[in-house]
């Protein structure tokens, strides 16, 4: 027995030194030390049938050679650990003084974001902050605080998405709820813009969509008048559409403001002579405007007889469409990646 131990143990070790891999590690393993019939399993099983004495001697050297033929096994299993390491650290190796290639693929802004931003840049060279409100807003914000009760015909002209079991809230159709949230939140001196999304329930064309963005803008403080707002829309214009770019204000009726203005530029394309793109009136519409009216600024917290205010709405994608020339409003918000990769 002891000798059959003896060979078995630089059987053992011979093996071990020729083995190649992880798996057949594993099976020399099963081999000598498996649970059932392990060849060294086997054999110190066998150690019960012997007498007490043979027991002591022959255990301690089984025990021994178990020992060893355990070490040697450990030993190589870390030695396939530290190769297979070093191997994934090659592998990984990276040469970090290789100069960057030039990046594929990279995405890009929506071009609703690229006029946003040149507008939110115009604005906040101008002294304006940029705020935020609500998409899902209130009946009151949308409409009732604007001068807008209940059955009022202008309700009819903004349809829009009602949300089940709370006949209060919808999307909103224009950005200027923010204008008195924004006076009951900031107060007076104010001089904010908005950029945001609109809702309304359009049967869509290409002219209509049920998604769209607006720019709003409210300025608040004593000693407003009408000739600020004009020289702030023209300000715009002739950002948008270069110096020689004349604007034209003509009454139109918003409830929320009094006098209310609808806001033509000169046509960029034409510069006023008429053509395709403004339906040869050379003018192209591009925001509405006004004052804004006592019940509004009331509804605001402000006393109107202490402080005036000026408001206007651009209509931010239909900027965006005779920037680009853009035909149909339903590309901007169809990720179409033939239409998005264009810009
Ligand atoms: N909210 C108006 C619209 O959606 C535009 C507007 C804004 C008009 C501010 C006047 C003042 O048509």
């Amino acid at each position: 027995m002891q000798e059959k131990l003896q060979q078995l143990k630089t059987e053992a070790l011979t093996a071990l030194n020729s083995i190649k891999d992880k798996l057949q590690l594993e099976e020399l393993e099963t081999k000598l030390l498996g649970r059932k019939g392990g060849q060294l399993t086997e054999m110190l099983k066998g150690l019960k049938d012997l007498s007490e004495d043979a027991k002591r001697q022959v255990g301690q050297l089984a025990n021994e050679v178990k020992k060893s033929v355990e070490e040697a096994i450990a030993n190589k299993k870390k030695e396939f650990v530290q190769q297979e390491m070093s191997g994934l650290l090659e592998k990984e190796y990276i040469d970090i003084t290789q100069p960057a290639l030039p990046a594929k693929n990279l995405g890009h802004l929506h071009p609703n974001t690229i006029i946003q931003n040149d507008l939110e840049d115009l604005f906040t060279s101008m002294g304006f902050a940029v705020i935020d409100g609500p998409e899902l807003e209130s009946d009151y914000y949308n409409f009732t605080a604007l001068n807008i009760p209940e059955n009022h015909p202008a309700r009819d002209m903004q349809d829009t998405f009602y949300i089940k079991g709370h006949s209060d809230w919808l999307m909103r159709t224009q950005t200027s709820p923010v204008q008195v949230r924004a006076m009951q939140k900031h107060g007076v001196p104010l001089r904010v813009i908005v950029p945001g999304k609109c809702y309304r329930n359009e049967a869509t064309d290409p002219r209509h969509e049920h998604t769209f963005y607006q720019l709003e803008g409210l300025v608040v403080d004593k000693d407003i008048n009408f000739s600020h707002l004009k020289g702030v829309l023209e300000a715009v214009a002739k950002h948008l559409y270069g110096p020689k770019t004349q604007i034209r204000l003509l009454p139109k009726f918003y409830p929320f403001v009094e006098p209310g203005v609808r806001g033509e530029v000169t046509c960029f394309l034409c510069e006023g002579k008429g053509c395709r793109v403004c339906k040869q009136t050379g003018w192209l519409e591009i925001f509405g405007a006004g004052m804004v009216h006592p019940s509004v600024l009331k509804e605001g917290g402000v006393d109107p007889n202490v402080y005036q205010g000026f408001a206007f709405g651009f209509g931010l994608t239909r900027l965006v469409m005779l920037k680009y020339g853009i035909e149909d409003i339903r590309l901007l918000e169809s990720g179409n990646m033939k239409f998005l990769e264009q810009f």
